[in-house]
């Protein structure tokens, strides 16, 4: 592993995951690969912007060409696919880029690393694949597929084809499938970064239903540690589920974000619920756990870290907030929130 091809680089888990890498790895070469979406953002990368094995490709990854013009100019062996779209809520709205990008997106880079001969492919999932869980029980990799929103059906197809790719052709792969991250550099449609930037301006907070939903928030470092850990020591062909295998109700969440924020819970509205809403995600890590990894946050730690990120990050976050955001933010909650005020 030498020239690493990032896709989706340009995003949130994806550029953390590029720092790390940079940072650790002093003889790896880091080649992003982003089609700049809304939710990719250069900003994410001015850390290493000037660093001479960090390398910006503009792409699609549902265009052949540029992945195989990248591919043979940068001597690409290993890929590692983080471009995805990914709020859940859009995807209720307009799924089609997500079919786009994580179905067919996903085999078009499976394809060009077959081509290639590439040492490694490696898929960034998701616990949403799972789909809901109940009480009392934790998904293991070997677990049913049975995603409940176009996104997670999106990200589901994309272990299947990665699977079949193994199968059929040999091809070294992995999968990772994530918990809920939160920390810096998080596109702030998500609960947390939106919580925390509403929080700041004392604006509402709009909880889904009654709140309870449960997930398991996890500190984006921490992932990208054990994302790395798969890629060096994990088994082909295998899924490895990552987070803290405690999973948190949103109630609970929204209470230590405001309190480590110094703002009223006064700014909580409980709104109409999100279609379909899987009520809970919980993780077995049993299997990362094998390969010597831990989580190194709780999910309270990582909620506080990354309320004062937030905090301290404006320069960030208010521009990305004044823009095409706010047309969103209006079709997304501008009825629901008004509908708590009669
Ligand atoms: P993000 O939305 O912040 O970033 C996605 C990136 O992919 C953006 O930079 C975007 O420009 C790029 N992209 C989108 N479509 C593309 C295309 N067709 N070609 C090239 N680039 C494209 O997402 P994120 O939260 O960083 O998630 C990254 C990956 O991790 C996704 O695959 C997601 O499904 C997965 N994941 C996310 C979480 C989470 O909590 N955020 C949890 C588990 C797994
Ligand atoms: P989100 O960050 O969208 O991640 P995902 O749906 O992929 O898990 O949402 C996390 C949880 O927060 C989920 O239970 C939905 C809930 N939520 C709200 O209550 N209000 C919101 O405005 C958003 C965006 C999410």
């Amino acid at each position: 592993m030498k020239n690493i091809l990032i896709t989706g680089g340009a995003g949130f888990i994806g550029s953390n995951f590029v720092i790390h890498m940079l940072d650790k790895y002093p003889e790896y070469n880091i080649i992003v690969y982003d089609k700049l979406t809304y939710a990719g953002n250069l900003d994410n990368l001015l850390s290493v912007s000037d660093n001479p094995r960090y390398h910006f490709v503009k792409g699609d990854i549902c265009d052949p060409l540029t992945v195989a013009e990248t591919i043979t100019r940068y001597n690409i062996d290993t890929i590692v696919n983080f471009a995805a779209e990914t709020h859940v809520d859009r995807s209720i709205m307009q799924p089609d880029a997500f079919i786009q990008t994580g179905v067919y997106g996903t085999y078009v880079l499976l394809e060009a690393a077959r081509q290639f001969g590439l040492e490694r492919y490696h898929q960034i999932s998701t616990d949403e694949v799972y789909g809901h869980i109940p009480a009392g029980y934790s998904s293991v990799e070997t677990d049913k597929l049975d995603p409940r929103s176009p996104y997670a059906a999106s990200k589901a197809s994309g272990d299947l084809l990665v699977n079949a790719y193994f199968i059929t052709y040999g091809l070294p792969v992995t999968i990772t499938r994530g918990s809920n991250n939160i920390g810096p550099f998080q596109y702030p449609e998500k609960v947390v970064p939106l919580f925390a930037t509403n929080a700041l301006d004392g604006l509402p907070l709009p909880l889904y239903g009654d709140g309870r939903q449960m997930r398991e928030y996890q500190y984006v470092g921490d992932h990208c540690e054990a994302i790395d850990l798969v890629l060096h020591t994990g088994k082909l062909g295998e899924a490895y589920n990552i987070g803290t295998g405690v999973e948190m109700e949103n109630v609970t969440m929204v209470e230590i974000l405001l309190e480590t924020l110094g703002r009223s819970h006064d700014l909580i509205r409980h709104v109409a619920d999100r279609p379909g809403h899987d009520r809970r995600y919980s993780l077995n890590i049993d299997k990362i756990r094998a390969l010597g990894w831990e989580p190194r946050h709780t999910a309270e730690e990582a909620i506080r870290q990354t309320a004062v990120w937030y905090r301290d990050n404006e320069w960030w976050w208010r521009k990305i907030k004044s823009g095409e955001f706010r047309q969103y933010y209006e079709t997304q909650y501008g009825e629901r929130l008004r509908a708590t005020e009669s």
